[in-house]
This record gives C-alpha cells, sequence and structure tokens, in this order.
C-alpha cells in the first residue's frame, strides 16, 4: 500500500479543480467519482515506457484488477474478462503519481457484469493535482471451474 495518505490528496484535489489545466481526450466528466476508490497505488520505474511515462500495459493491468473487484460485489465466485471497450488515455502518468481507480456497476447480464473504471492520478511533482488520466469499460463474465460462463449470482 502507499505509504503516503491517498484520502488528504484525493480531498485536496477537490478543490483544485482539474478543469482548471488544459482539456484532454475524453474530458467529458471531470468531476472526480465520489466515494472511496477501488484500487490505489503509487507507480514505480518498473511501470515505464520508452518515453519515461507509465506504461498504457500496466494501467490497463490495474483496471482490469479493478473491475474484477468491483464485479465480485455481484458475483462471488470467479470471473475472467471477455472485453475491454472504449479505453481512453486521457493524460500520461509520470513516475511517483498516486493513481487511484474508481469503479462504478453499469449492467448485469445473465453470466457478465460491466464494470465502468475511472483512473486519477494524484501527481508526484507540485501543485499535486489531481487529473483524470485513463477510462475504460470492462465486461467480466462469471465463470465455473471448467471457465464456462455461469448465471450471475449463481456462485
Ligand atoms: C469469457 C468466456 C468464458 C465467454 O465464453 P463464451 O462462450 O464466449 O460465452 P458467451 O458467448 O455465452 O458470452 C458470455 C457473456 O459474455 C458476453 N460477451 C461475450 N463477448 C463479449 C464482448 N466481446 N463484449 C462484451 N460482452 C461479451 C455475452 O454477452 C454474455 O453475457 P450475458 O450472459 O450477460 O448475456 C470466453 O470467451 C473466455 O474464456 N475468454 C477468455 C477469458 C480470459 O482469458 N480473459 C483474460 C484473463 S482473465
Amino acid at each position: 500500500m502507499p505509504s503516503r495518505s491517498a484520502g488528504s490528496r484525493a480531498s485536496r484535489s477537490s478543490s483544485k479543480s482539474p478543469s482548471a489545466g488544459k482539456a484532454a481526450a475524453g474530458d467529458g466528466a471531470l468531476a472526480l467519482p465520489s466515494g472511496a476508490p477501488t484500487l490505489r497505488r503509487v507507480t514505480t520505474p518498473r511501470d515505464t515506457n520508452l518515453m519515461g511515462t507509465v506504461f498504457g500495459g500496466a494501467i490497463l493491468a490495474e483496471i482490469d484488477l479493478a473491475a474484477a473487484v468491483e464485479a465480485h460485489k455481484t458475483h462471488a465466485g470467479s470471473v475472467v474478462t471477455v472485453a475491454m471497450d472504449k479505453v481512453i488515455f486521457k493524460r500520461p502518468v509520470f513516475v511517483g503519481d498516486l493513481i487511484s481507480l474508481y469503479t462504478r456497476t453499469v449492467s448485469v447480464g445473465t453470466t457478465s457484469i460491466t464494470v465502468h473504471v475511472s483512473v486519477w492520478a494524484d501527481r508526484r511533482r507540485p501543485p499535486h493535482e489531481s487529473v483524470p488520466v485513463t477510462e475504460a469499460t470492462v465486461t467480466m463474465v462469471a465463470v465455473d471451474e471448467e471457465l464456462r460462463p455461469v448465471p450471475v449470482r449463481g456462485g
């Protein structure tokens, strides 16, 4: 877990409107999601690409995990990812940024659970703004031990 207090940084961010910065791709809803994030972690040099910013795959891995955690609120058994739709990388993530992943269940089907994931970064560098960096819609499928789809809530 991050050693610094993410909660205080998140609350600080709400008074420092991200909309004060330059608009980025897909900045439709700029409000910090309400409630606690599902996952949170500090990025490290291990996450970087050749540009020195955080590799998109590292963010996607966290999105996948956060979506699974959200899906488990609906289905206690195993879930696998069937689709990641409409992934938008709005802004770069830098080493040392604290990323927070907010999740929301969008729909529940017969065997699937669709989750929206919004990722925010608390910048390590001053002025330590909190900005939306990535979002995605992830569909998880409830599966049995043979990895066959099973009805949601059946587990
Ligand atoms: C997930 C998996 C078990 C689904 O098997 P399947 O035979 O395709 O199952 P179905 O066609 O019955 O679809 C299952 C559900 O997924 C949904 N689904 C299938 N393809 C989808 C897609 N491309 N996007 C969104 N939802 C999709 C279906 O609508 C259905 O939902 P519903 O029951 O709520 O209506 C299978 O595709 C699989 O094993 N995929 C690999 C999973 C994986 O390894 N993920 C990465 C690591 S976790």
